[in-house]
């Protein structure tokens, strides 16, 4: 039954606490109608937004297709920016997304990041020097446009004059001087963009515009310079405003938890994981809408052909069914699964570069301005339409600094996804390989802590986790420690065969799940191979000057890496037990003889860490236990090891081929080489982005968006987890 409700999520109540007043919602009424705005349907849980997020069949992004103009409840429509790409439903809008996804992907993102990197010292140098500056006119709105206009092909001149109207056009009230000035930036934005387009068509460059400019439809007619104007403008006021609105909450609200910046500053290799995080507690972009295309029910409540429905991503993104004590930014926590960026076939297309300007952004200022301090009484607040968040201008204070200048030498990166090749290999014990790790021209590795470690990908494709236990210091080279196991399902045996000077590898990286907290002393715990992160452990505590004591088990003397180097650091304080000579460790004692705030750091394998975390809790010590499980591989490695895969044939209806795809490539994989413009982002089958219809065979589910319905029907599947059940699949693509 539906339920008539005085929600508006323009009004003030609304603007001015989205998260509690969708949550009000959420308790009382989750799924209703409203007559504001024209009448409309509401959401407020995760499943819900999901589910019509990703039914296109029975959702339309057209405000139009039940004849006539819909009720705009969400996004302003202008002169320049007809949102076509946004407001299209497949197969139509795939033709847009195949036109502009093998310029976004995670790959061709990452050439851009030397460009993006030169534009954020650049605009940091310009206000370094004072003391103060404002972050959104400074920073995080000239940042943004300068690289999308630049990677666009838009000259150095238009940068200035279309970063502020961008801005205008989302935050402006409607009939406010600022209104005015948006409507001329759209304006000038649409003339430059048409004028653009017929220079790149008489003369091609290397830049986007030139890519999109001389793209055709499928039979062959080239694109018109409207469409190529909407979809060009979408991609300027689409990417800008919503990495300007992120960047400006997650700033100011760094300002107000010190302790989470000093943590991102201390352990950088947090920030990748954290910017999920970021994105689920600030939605830059808040909602959006669907127009109903055939009777359905969504959670007891009637949708009827034509009717709207608002799908708001912040509600969905606080929601305590899906993320616990939501309000709480938790800089560890797994966010992975939230709808900032959407889901289903509309997900954001230019998420991997709004991920790779936010990084730059942080890395400047987390590195070149770690003390700014947010002048709250300046701060004001983006005029929201109940779709965008963020600040209009963040007034800031720190102690200068110095410029850098065009080749001021580079920012140390936060963390790399890159190809390093192997410069040394040592042989530290039985069947324990240590290797180095370097950038092959030199450049220097992002900073990492104790505790940090880093992703392999091998050539079987294979993801396997290190930890670092080199020096922090050696800001070229980066060291691992590699047990052979025989009966592990391969990848350390593949890495032993491999490892060789000058043998590549994909590395991602560094993370740190297990830092180092301060501690007046600590009791350090490893088992076998697990010593790598205690090594750099007991390193930065005897650098700290901290008590501690270190016990280092192994099955026998011969199979212990790294002794050496951990009596340099430890001394006397070190003990070693091997198994054959002194039996097992006395957990008893050992923890009996630290004090009560003595931290345990622990990594060995899984019975040393299930005796450790028995006697810890015996000692009432279990909060000051840290540990690692080094040997539990990560979700994605467990649902893509080759020893469980089989091979299978894959046909593409719509493109003719057929595809062999072998047990140790991933399907997309297979499709991506034969085919452009494929949709992706997580490639670990949360996301929904690469969901694809199934016309025949069984498909192998191993993602996280399908129901258990949905997963039986076997009408569509995710192909960057998925693969088929019966040697043969046929996909609708
Ligand atoms: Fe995210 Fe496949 S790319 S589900």
């Amino acid at each position: 039954m539906t339920t008539t409700t005085g929600f508006d999520h323009h009004s003030d109540a609304a603007n001015e606490d989205p998260i509690g007043y969708y949550a009000r919602f959420r308790e009382q009424c989750p799924v209703g109608h409203t007559d504001a705005h024209g009448g409309f349907h509401y959401t407020t849980r995760y499943a819900d937004i999901a589910r019509i997020a990703r039914d296109d069949e029975n959702f339309s992004c057209s405000r139009e297709v039940a004849g006539g103009e819909g009720t705009a409840i969400v996004i302003p429509r202008g002169a320049g920016i007809e949102q076509y790409p946004l407001e299209l439903d497949p197969p139509r809008s795939g033709q847009y997304r195949d036109l502009i996804n093998p310029l976004l992907t995670q790959g061709e993102i990452a050439k851009l990041v030397p460009m993006i990197a030169r534009h954020a010292t650049r605009v940091v140098d310009e206000f370094i020097e004072f003391g103060s500056a404002d972050l959104v006119r400074d920073l995080t709105n000239p940042l943004p446009a300068a690289v999308t206009l630049d990677w666009l092909g838009f000259p150095a001149e238009d940068w200035p004059k279309l970063a502020g109207p961008i801005h205008d056009i989302f935050a402006a009230v409607a009939g406010t001087p600022r209104a005015s000035r948006g409507a001329e930036g759209l304006a000038y934005m649409d003339q430059r963009i048409r004028e653009l387009i017929r220079e790149r068509r008489a003369e091609p460059r290397e830049d986007a515009v030139s890519v999109l400019a001389a793209a055709c439809h499928p039979d062959g007619t080239p694109l018109g310079e409207e469409e190529l104007v909407s979809v060009i403008g979408l991609l300027i006021a689409g990417g800008v405003d919503t990495t300007t609105s992120l960047t400006g909450s997650v700033l100011v609200h760094l300002s107000r938890h010190p302790d989470q910046k000093r943590r991102l500053i201390e352990s950088p290799d947090l920030l990748d994981g954290a910017t999920d995080e970021f994105l689920r507690a600030f939605s830059p972009s808040q909602s959006m809408a669907r127009t109903v295309r055939a009777d359905v029910e969504i959670g007891g409540c009637p949708m009827h052909a034509g009717e709207r429905v608002l799908i708001p991503w912040v509600a969905a993104n606080h929601d305590p069914a899906v993320f616990a004590e939501p309000t709480e930014v938790r800089l560890d926590r797994d966010a992975s699964r939230h709808l900032a960026f959407g889901i289903g076939s509309h997900r954001c297309a230019g998420a991997h570069l709004a991920r790779a300007m936010f990084r730059e952004m942080m890395t400047q200022v987390l590195t070149r301005l770690p003390d700014y301090e947010v002048l709250e009484d300046g701060l004001v607040a983006y005029p929201t339409r109940g779709n965008q968040s963020g600040w209009d201008a963040i007034p800031i204070v720190f102690p200068p600094g110095q410029r850098l200048g065009a080749d001021g030498g580079a920012v140390r990166r936060l963390a790399v996804t890159e190809t390093l090749a192997v410069t040394d290999v040592a042989t530290s014990a039985d069947g324990v390989l240590a290797l180095r790790l370097a950038h092959p021209d030199g450049t220097p590795l992002p900073a990492w802590a104790p505790g940090s470690h880093v992703e392999l990908r091998l050539p079987s494709g294979r993801l396997r986790q290190y930890s670092l236990c080199g020096d922090p210091a050696d800001e070229h080279g980066w060291r691992i420690g590699v047990l052979r196991e025989e009966n592990g399902r391969g990848g350390s045996a593949e890495l032993h065969a491999l490892a060789a000077p000058g043998a590549t590898f994909t590395v991602r990286g560094p993370r740190n799940h297990f830092p180092l907290v301060d501690a007046p002393d600590y009791l350090f715990l490893a088992g076998g191979i697990g010593v790598t992160p205690i090594l750099a452990m007991v390193r930065e505590a005897a650098a700290r000057g901290a008590d501690f004591r270190v016990v280092y088990g192994g099955r026998t003397r011969s199979s212990m890496a790294f002794v050496d180097e951990l009596r340099a650091a430890a001394g006397d304080r070190l003990t070693l037990l091997p198994q054959d000579e002194a039996g097992l460790p006395d957990l008893d004692a050992l923890l009996k003889g630290g004090g009560p705030d003595t931290a345990v750091y622990c990594c060995g394998p899984a019975p040393m860490l299930a005796a450790v975390e028995r006697a810890c809790a015996a000692h009432g010590a279990a909060d000051r236990l840290h540990i690692e499980r080094f040997t539990a591989g990560d979700e994605l490695e467990v649902a893509f090891d080759p020893a469980q895969n089989t091979a299978f044939e894959v046909h593409l209806a719509r493109s003719g081929v057929t595809l062999q795809v072998p047990p140790d490539k991933r399907l997309i994989e297979v499709i991506r080489d034969a085919i452009p413009g494929v949709s992706y982002d997580c490639e670990k089958g949360y996301c929904g982005t690469c969901e694809t219809r199934v016309l025949a065979g069984t498909p192998e589910h191993r993602d996280s968006v399908l129901t258990e319905e949905e997963r039986a029907a076997g009408r569509s599947m995710m192909i960057c987890v998925g693969r088929c059940s019966s040697g043969r699949l046929v996909l609708d693509r």
